[in-house]
């Protein structure tokens, strides 16, 4: 396939382009304020797909925003390989700590720079001009269906919905999915876990009003302070998660396992140095690979209450709140894992306090196999671009419909990402590099070749 890099070096300019406009739709799926914006790209990307040569493009709607579904059939004998992505983005805010727009996508550095760069419009169009390729090139070599939703950011809810009553329309050989990392862009790496998630929001209140902390400080619950003090409670000095039940579940790695994982590069030094850290910290017994993928953790996301405004005010809030999510690991059970947060959360609040504990989304944790026909065709792929075999690895990030795939459809998932951690994903200055977006069509189309010859 020497011709992939002919059409790379040809079409770049325009790759760069049709993947610039994609970029400056603000699709923030959280906030309703850009409801338009969200339906505007998902026409987007049903018209690309369209032009690029698919038979069939629609707009699939839901009780939320649309599914974009496409395939090109051509051969039912042949196997049928099911692309998924989201075109959804993560809030752009802090807006002021961005150095250019986070919509106006620009290229600095070799870095593509805009909210959904990399996470996910960049990685997934990456499958949209993969497949131009292969049409062009009359080289599409089985089945290819497309499922590109706009609901991943905040939870997948519909694309669950949407995947148990299309089962058939679904039917394929396996998933790929372009949405994660590689270590870096001389390791490739090909990952094969991801943790489950169990998001949340908790409130507390206190006195019925906020108060003059001088009147009433000292003599009345401050629901600040007991929210702190209950939050410091949900892990012991070892940063064990104290909930009741917490880890009864959790799947436990044999020594040899830790040990294959510890043989990916890793320099705790570089890792502290690229977030200026003067330390690192976490559960007790493990390493920092092992605390951020196979093992669960709990984080508070945000906090909030009483007086943020210019100046002092001083006040007693009457209420308190935080959200709080935890990462799971196979075997833990998102909504098991709420209701033990819940009851535990409200039998450590002091008597003088009311406490709320609302779900927000979750899913459950997956690891997909690294002995697959489609795994070795990916790792094939990687080293015929990368020139170096990609080592499998666990990530620490969530993808909740992955674990459904496999649950509703009996499929594997193959995650063929092509990001860095250092990309900035949901953070202000998101960017992409533009070899990692090439690399990724280039890619691609040795997957299909590879997995098309490996299946026969
Ligand atoms: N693409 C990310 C997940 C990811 C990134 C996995 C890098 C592995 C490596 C995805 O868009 C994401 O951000 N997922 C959310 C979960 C969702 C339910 C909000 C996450 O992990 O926080
Ligand atoms: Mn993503
Ligand atoms: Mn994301």
């Amino acid at each position: 396939m020497a011709k992939i890099n002919e059409y790379i070096e040809a079409n770049k300019e325009r790759f760069l382009s049709e993947l610039f406009e994609l970029l400056r739709i603000p699709s923030v799926s959280a906030d309703p304020k850009y409801k338009d914006d969200v339906f505007r790209t998902a026409d987007s990307i049903k018209a690309s797909l369209t032009k690029a040569g698919a038979d069939k493009a629609e707009i699939c709607l839901t009780a939320g925003y649309p599914i974009v579904y496409a395939e090109k059939m051509i051969d039912p004998k042949l196997p049928t390989v099911l692309v998924y992505g989201h075109y959804d983005v993560q809030p752009a805010d802090p807006l002021e700590l961005w150095t250019s727009g986070p919509f106006e996508p620009v290229i600095k550095d070799g870095k593509i720079y805009a909210r959904g760069a990399c996470d996910d419009k960049g990685q997934m169009f990456s499958h949209v001009k993969a497949f131009e390729f292969m049409m062009k090139t009359n080289s599409l070599p089985c089945n290819i269906k497309f499922m590109i939703e706009g609901e991943e950011e905040i939870g997948s809810d519909n694309l669950g919905i949407f995947v148990k009553n299309n089962k058939e329309k679904l039917k394929a050989d396996v998933i790929l999915v372009s949405d994660t990392g590689i270590i870096a862009n001389d390791i490739p790496s090909i990952t094969v876990g991801l943790r489950g998630l169990t998001y949340l929001e908790v409130e507390v209140t206190g006195p019925n009003r906020d108060l003059h902390s001088g009147l009433y400080g000292g003599a009345v619950p401050n629901p600040i302070n007991i929210l702190c003090e209950m939050i410091a409670k949900l892990k012991d000095d070892n940063k064990h998660i104290t909930i009741p039940g917490f880890y009864d579940d959790v799947e436990v790695l044999s020594a040899e396992e830790r040990a294959e994982m510890a043989k990916a590069p890793f320099s705790l030094d570089e890792y502290k140095k690229s977030l200026d850290l003067k330390d690192v910290i976490g559960e007790e017994g493990y390493t920092t690979n092992e605390r951020n993928s196979i093992r669960p953790t709990l984080d508070v996301n945000g906090i909030w209450g009483g007086y943020q405004g210019e100046g002092a005010k001083t006040v007693i809030a009457s209420k308190a709140f935080a959200k709080i999510s935890m990462r799971l690991v196979p075997y833990q059970n998102s909504d098991k894992t709420f209701e033990q947060f819940k009851n535990y959360f409200e039998s450590i609040a002091p008597s003088s306090v009311t406490v709320k504990v609302t779900p927000h989304h979750g899913g459950e944790a997956a690891v997909t196999p690294s002995n697959s026909i489609a795994y070795k065709a990916a790792s094939k792929a990687m080293e015929t671009t990368f020139g170096k075999k990609p080592i499998p690895v666990r990530s620490g990030g969530s993808i909740p419909i992955v674990a459904m795939f496999k649950s509703e459809l009996g499929l594997d998932t193959v995650l063929l990402g092509f990001g860095l951690d250092s990309d900035a994903i949901h953070s202000p200055n998101e960017h992409y590099g533009v070899f990692n977006y090439l690399k990724g069509i280039e890619t691609i189309p040795y997957f299909f070749q590879y997995y098309a010859e490996m299946s026969k």
